[in-house]
Formats: structure tokens, C-alpha cells, sequence
């Protein structure tokens, strides 16, 4: 039971939906001045999905979300909370959660957006963790889903090789068994010009200005981001372990965000995790953000990589700057 936590709290179904569109690396090279080769080593992305121009954030959302009901059994009349985790969203406001229950008919659930980057899938967890914990709500579905392809600038190689579209749903119910043992969030707003959207908010509202110097696209100072990366993924792995009174051996599955293979390989390293511990899926979906996590999740336990009695780390870290980790003792369906 995590700390404050008056009953524990499972995940009982998962999903996730992308795009059917899928742009390779070699699509890449044909666009900006880039190389498949490039690519691969300096980051293990091999391809990615990229949403068309009918689909938004709230579509992927909504499709996952429906999968994590079904899988759950749960109906979406039952649902009480919507949590989307998003950077993306379809519109400054409404808020894309209000969307998602639109879509779902949920009627009963109130909803909210969370502005976390890529570590928004843990931030959402744990929101939905502890409002269940304490008795506010029964169900609650958490769904972190980006459209990235939307904001990036396809001639900025230094960014638009990387990221993909997608979401990742979880379904959180009360329960008398362990689940979610331990969880952790962390922020430092003094980084937040590392990763940012800057136009379209009341700091620079969107203007023909705003748009001629490409303030609607990503901007990333991607060494600061990786070196921030490496650190805070083992920093905060090792804190959440220590809250579970758990050591890396105890892991059976560890599912970082999937970012860059090198940042992985770094934070495995460090942990002293085999490669059989580590979940890694971005040579087919580069960096989904808010989704990465929710998506590798939900192919894992489907996979069965993922079985009753399992311990899985969850981390990740994101704009904000943000960070998460989440430790999680699987429980099998009835
Ligand atoms: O979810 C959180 C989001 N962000 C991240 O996780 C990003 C974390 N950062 C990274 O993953 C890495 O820093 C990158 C993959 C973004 C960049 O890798 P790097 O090894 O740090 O490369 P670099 O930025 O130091 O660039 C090395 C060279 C540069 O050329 P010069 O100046 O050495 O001649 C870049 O211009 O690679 C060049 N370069 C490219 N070349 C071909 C940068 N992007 C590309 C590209 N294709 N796409």
C-alpha cells in the first residue's frame, strides 16, 4: 500500500490505438536532410505513425480508452474519472478528457486534461491512484495521448525524426489486492524552455508574428533533455524502489519511456537490469509521449511479458521539465 493510501488500487484493463499511417525512416530521408542510418543509432527509431489530417488527439484517446473498458469489462456508464494526460490536445479548451467522455457517452465521469509531457501517463496514474485510494472515486480511466506529428516542424531534422502519434489507456479500480505499491512524481520548472510549444498561449498568442517564426512547432534542446534524461530515469527508479522496499532484481519488467534506445540502455545500465527486464518498442513507434508508456504497457500484458504476481517499473520524463516512476505488482483477472 503506497503512502496516504487508505485501499489499494489495480489496473485492470489497458489499450492503445495508432494511427494506420506509418513513416519510416527512409520517408524521412526523402524529406529533410537526414539519414535512416542516422536515425537508428543516434536514437533506435526505425519508424513511427503518423496520424492523418481527419484524426486528432481526443480520436486516439477515445480508441484506446474503449479498449481498456473492454478489456476491464467495465461499462462506460461506470466510469466516475477521465484523466487525459496530453500536449496535444485537440484545442486549448475544451479540454480533450470532456471529448474523450463525449465519444465514450460516459456521462457519469468528470473530466481533466494534465499538461506533463511525456511523463504524463504516471502523473495521470497517480492522480487516479490516490482520488481512488481515498474513497472520492471507484473507476477511474487514465489515457496518455499525444498527436506530436501535428506540432513538429518537418524541416527541423533535429526534431522531426523522432516523435510518432498514440495513446495509451488504463483502466484503475479499488481492489484488496497489492497493485500499485509505490509511485513517485517529481517536476523543475527551471527547465522549462528544454522542451516547449511556445505560440498559441497567453504568453504569445497565436499572430501572423507567432506563426512566421514558427512558435506552433516543438522546440527542443535535445542534449539538455538526454543528459536530464539519463539521470532523473535512474534517480527516480531508485527512490520508488526504495518507497517499495524493493531492489532492480525484484523487477520483472522495466518500461521506460520510450524516447531514445541510448537514454534505455543508459538508465538499464545503471540499474543493473538485464535486457530481458527491459520493455523497448521504439524502433516501431519513436517517441509517442504521453502515450509511450500506456502503449508499451498495454502490448506487454497483452503479449503475456506481463503475468500475475509481476513487478513492473514504470518511468518517465518529459517537458515541464517532469518525471515519474510507478511500481506495480500485477494482478491477473479474475
Ligand atoms: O520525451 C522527451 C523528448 N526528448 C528527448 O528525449 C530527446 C533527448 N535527446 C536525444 O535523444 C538526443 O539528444 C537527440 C537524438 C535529439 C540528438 O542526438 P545527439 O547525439 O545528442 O546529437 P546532437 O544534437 O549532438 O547532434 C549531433 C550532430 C549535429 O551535427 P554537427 O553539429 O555535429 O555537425 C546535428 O546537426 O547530428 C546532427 N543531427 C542530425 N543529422 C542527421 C541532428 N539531427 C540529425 C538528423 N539527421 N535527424
Amino acid at each position: 500500500m503506497i503512502h496516504g493510501k487508505a485501499r489499494n488500487v489495480i489496473i485492470t484493463g489497458t489499450g492503445h490505438a495508432v494511427p494506420t499511417r506509418v513513416l519510416s525512416n527512409f520517408d524521412l530521408e526523402k524529406m529533410v536532410d537526414t539519414s535512416d542510418e542516422w536515425i537508428r543509432t543516434r536514437t533506435g527509431i526505425l519508424r513511427r505513425r503518423v496520424a492523418d489530417e481527419h484524426t486528432a488527439t481526443s480520436d486516439l484517446a477515445a480508441q484506446a480508452g474503449r479498449l481498456a473498458l473492454k478489456d476491464a469489462g467495465v461499462s462506460p456508464e461506470e466510469l466516475d474519472l477521465i484523466i487525459v494526460a496530453t500536449i496535444t490536445p485537440d484545442m486549448l479548451f475544451p479540454s480533450t478528457s470532456c471529448l474523450v467522455q463525449k465519444n465514450l457517452e460516459a456521462w457519469g465521469a468528470a473530466c481533466y486534461d494534465l499538461s506533463a509531457g511525456c511523463s504524463g501517463l504516471i502523473y495521470g496514474l497517480d492522480m487516479a491512484v490516490h482520488s481512488i485510494a481515498s474513497g472520492a472515486y471507484q473507476r477511474a480511466l487514465v489515457i496518455g495521448a499525444d498527436c506530436i506529428s501535428k506540432v513538429l516542424n518537418f524541416q527541423d531534422r533535429s526534431t522531426c525524426v523522432l516523435f510518432g502519434d498514440g495513446a495509451g489507456a488504463c483502466l484503475l479500480e479499488a481492489a484488496d489486492q497489492a497493485g500499485v505499491l509505490a509511485s513517485r512524481l517529481g517536476a523543475d520548472g527551471r527547465g522549462w524552455d528544454k522542451l516547449l510549444l511556445r505560440g498559441g498561449g497567453s504568453r504569445h498568442p497565436a499572430s501572423p508574428a507567432t506563426l512566421a517564426a514558427g512558435w506552433h512547432y516543438i522546440e527542443m534542446c535535445g542534449n539538455d533533455v538526454f543528459k536530464f534524461a539519463v539521470r532523473i530515469m535512474v534517480e527516480a527508479s531508485l527512490q520508488v524502489l526504495a518507497d517499495a522496499g524493493l531492489q532492480p532484481e525484484d523487477i520483472d519488467l522495466f518500461i521506460p519511456h520510450q524516447a531514445n534506445i541510448r537514454i534505455i540502455e543508459s538508465a538499464a545500465q545503471r540499474l543493473n537490469l538485464t535486457e530481458d527486464q527491459v520493455y523497448v518498442n521504439l524502433d516501431e513507434y519513436g517517441n509517442t509521449s504521453a502515450a509511450s508508456i500506456g502503449i508499451a504497457l498495454d502490448e506487454a500484458v497483452r503479449s503475456g511479458r506481463i503475468k500475475g504476481g509481476d513487478r513492473v517499473l514504470l518511468v518517465g520524463f518529459g517537458a515541464g521539465l517532469t518525471w515519474g516512476a510507478m511500481i506495480i505488482e500485477w494482478v491477473e483477472k479474475a
